[in-house]
């Protein structure tokens, strides 16, 4: 298959996903929007469809809450069998909530970023209709960079905590492992999940994990997702190496932008700074030459590897020693993430070594596109072009050989979870067209 021909089937692929001014991840699993893949799929379409790349993320602002919160789920009033439905939220009419019926959580902060680069591309040749744009999107940025920093904030680092493994994307990673053991899921509210109808249940969570996601929903209904009370009260409360890179990076394109709007910086600079002083000492593990994410609750690392360990290389926050070290002790380690006997494609999600690793099962080892790019972008901003281009190489050719599927076994690039993922196809024309 060539180039184009690629670049067309994605295209393909978000028409057909298309559900008016939002994408959902998957017509069938996710028929929703959800936060980040919306961001991706912003970013693929910006290369065929301004306007639409546009709504996609008008669409997603108008369903943040009154104190800024961007959700991670919107319903956009669209009947589906998705499991949780709306009304089991229990989010309307609360508020400091939103008009549109929503999920109570948010998700990793990709959109600013995104926006920042469809920015850098579009300015010069959109000119006033662009900066227009970003002028009506700017502060609602902002209130979401915001609101992060404080309602999330549990210790006074600014670092964000999340409170369920869905805000990290990666539902469930064995990152999670130790923090999901230590809940009993004890009166449950009625559900039957749909997320094993469409795919295989051996790719996705195990039913204990799931009914601990059910059970911490619940928790954040009982405490009407006041954001005082799910930092004092919620018992999975996790300072994620990989949600705070993200915002680490979206914050200084949220500058970016200000200084293209000539809006003031001074909030973001504190941000960069505050981050900038504290990540080290509370992520990286000099000994094992790894960053490692916070149990917030416990006060502990989490000693688990997994590729949110490569995300301060997207934000600029590793050093150069770090950087090498992450590269030649653990990218490039066979035993732990690079190709060799026993896996094939970059990047298995977590770490070969790790006990729970298993290539096929969601966020506990299988290659994910937007991990893959992400690392790339990261890799080229310390000099690792080649390697760059291997993870790059890898995506393509997972796609040619499986399709635009959610995720890949490593082992031997088998497409598993949804057909037809909008993120997958949207990274797609970003590194084809780019
Ligand atoms: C799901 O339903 O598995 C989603 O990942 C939740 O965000």
């Amino acid at each position: 298959m060539t180039t184009d021909d690629l670049i067309t089937q994605a295209k393909q692929v978000l028409r057909c996903n298309d559900a008016g001014d939002f994408t959902p991840p998957s017509s069938t699993q996710y028929p929703h929007q959800w936060n980040w893949d919306s961001a991706f799929v912003a970013l693929g379409l910006s290369h065929f469809d301004l306007p639409r790349a546009q709504a996609e993320v008008r669409s997603l602002l108008r369903a943040q809450w009154r104190d800024g919160m961007v959700p991670h789920i919107i319903y956009h009033e669209r009947a589906s069998d998705y499991f949780p439905p709306p009304d089991f939220w229990q989010t309307q009419n609360l508020p400091h909530t939103g008009a549109v019926a929503s999920s109570g959580l948010t998700q990793p902060p990709v959109l600013t970023s995104v926006i920042r680069t469809m920015h850098e591309r579009l300015v010069s040749a959109h000119g006033s209709q662009w900066l227009n744009f970003l002028r009506e999107v700017f502060p609602r940025l902002l209130a979401w960079h915001r609101w992060l920093h404080t309602a999330r904030d549990a210790d006074g680092t600014g670092l964000p905590c999340i409170i369920h493994p869905w805000e990290s994307g990666m539902d469930n990673s064995p990152l999670w492992a130790t923090a999901l053991d230590r809940i009993t899921p004890t009166d449950l509210p009625p559900f039957k999940r749909r997320d094993t109808i469409y795919v295989s249940p051996d790719e996705r969570p195990l039913m204990p994990d799931y009914e601990r996601f059910v059970y911490l929903i619940d928790q954040g209904r009982r405490l009407r997702w006041e954001p005082r009370a799910l930092l004092e009260r919620m018992p999975f409360l996790i300072q994620d190496v990989m949600f705070c890179s993200f915002l680490f990076r979206a914050d200084a394109d949220l500058r970016a932008l200000a200084l293209a709007l000539g809006e003031e910086t001074r909030e973001m600079d504190d941000w960069l700074a505050r981050t900038r002083r504290v990540f080290d000492a509370r992520f990286w593990d000099n000994a094992r030459g790894i960053y490692l994410d916070y149990d917030a609750r416990t006060r502990t690392p989490i000693p688990v590897s997994t590729c949110a360990a490569f995300m301060p290389l997207f934000a600029g926050l590793a050093s150069e020693t770090q950087a090498a070290r992450l590269v030649a002790e653990h990218l490039n380690n066979p035993a732990e993430y690079a190709p060799g006997t026993d896996s094939k494609y970059r990047l298995p999600s977590v770490s070969k070594r790790e006990p729970d690793y298993s290539p096929r099962r969601y966020w506990c080892g299988p290659v994910w596109i937007n991990m893959n790019w992400q690392i790339a972008d990261g890799l080229r901003r310390y000099g690792f072009d080649a390697l760059a281009q291997e993870f790059d190489a890898d995506s393509l050719a997972l796609m040619q050989q499986s399709g635009f599927r959610e995720y890949y076994d490593p082992r031997d690039g088998t497409g598993c979870g949804a057909p037809q993922f909008s993120w997958s196809a949207a990274l797609t024309i970003e590194m084809l067209a780019a």
